[in-house]
């Protein structure tokens, strides 16, 4: 009975009240917040997911420059109609290297995040130059001026550095072969055995099919070439993801 009047007291008595609700707001959200301060990290360690290589990372700065998340998500959601159409479902450590991530939820055309390996690089080059050479009901736009376009890219290292502030692991190594490992990387006759140990299952290669000049295209498709392919489904069940192998 003497619960119910003091509440009464409380109900009526604005400060007493707004003290209250305040109280019980701190309260919920300690809760909710001091535990994750105990864990390391919240995203699944997973086999496989490395730093960008420069020249995937030069690609992705055209990604974005260019605008191609306004129409491509980077996110297949783990429903069975995405699963079937673009294949398994994005992992959080897919894009944990990712400043910024790249999910979206516009996509005017297809979702792009596991995109690589999908085409050939000529294929890629043909698109990327004009969709409808390819796809020919194709709304995509073209973007000729990027095969044209040599890679301008010396202040590769000031990029990994500053994407090491924000916790990208690139080592001191890495960035003093960041000008001289995106060129590497699009060199098919190139030394390539340093830069495949610095970024494992790099594709290297010519991918504009240009071998006078390192081009914007080049940078492109080999980022859009390795999306989606660090981490090795083959033999991943999803329904046994306790004994799965892909977790490190
Ligand atoms: C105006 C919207 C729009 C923009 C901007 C756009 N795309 Fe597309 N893209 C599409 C559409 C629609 C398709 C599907 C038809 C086709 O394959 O061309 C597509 C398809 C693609 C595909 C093939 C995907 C697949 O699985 O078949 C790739 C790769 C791609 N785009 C890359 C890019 C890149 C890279 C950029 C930026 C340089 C870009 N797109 C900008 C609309 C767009």
């Amino acid at each position: 009975m003497s619960l119910v009047k003091h509440h009464e007291k409380m109900e009526t008595n604005v400060l007493f009240l707004v003290l209250g609700i305040f109280v019980t707001i701190i309260i919920g959200g300690i809760v909710e917040v001091v535990p994750l301060f105990s864990v390391e990290s919240t995203i699944e360690k997973v086999k496989g997911v490395r730093p960008y290589s420069p020249l995937e990372l030069a690609g992705r700065n055209i990604y974005l420059r260019e605008g191609c998340y306004n129409c491509h998500s980077q996110m297949i959601r783990p429903f069975r109609d995405e699963v079937e159409r673009y294949g398994h479902y994005s992992l959080a450590a897919e894009s944990q290297y990712d400043h910024p991530f790249q999910w979206g939820s516009k996509r005017t055309g297809p979702d792009l995040a596991r995109v690589g390996g999908k085409y050939s690089n000529d294929w890629h080059l043909r698109h990327v130059v004009n969709p409808r050479d390819v796809v020919p009901e194709s709304i995509m736009p073209g973007y000729p001026h990027l095969a044209r376009n040599e890679l301008k890219f010396d202040d590769a290292a000031a990029h990994l550095k500053t994407l090491r502030l924000v916790g990208v692991p690139y080592t001191e190594d890495d960035i003093a072969n960041a000008v001289a490992d995106f060129k590497a990387q699009a060199t098919p006759e190139a030394d390539t055995a340093a830069l495949l140990q610095r970024y494992p299952k790099a594709k290297i290669g010519d991918f504009d099919g240009n071998p006078a000049k390192v081009t914007e295209a080049d940078a492109l498709i080999a980022y859009l070439q390795v999306l989606g392919t660090m981490v090795d489904f083959t033999d991943f069940d999803p329904a046994k993801k306790a004994d799965a192998n892909i977790y490190r």
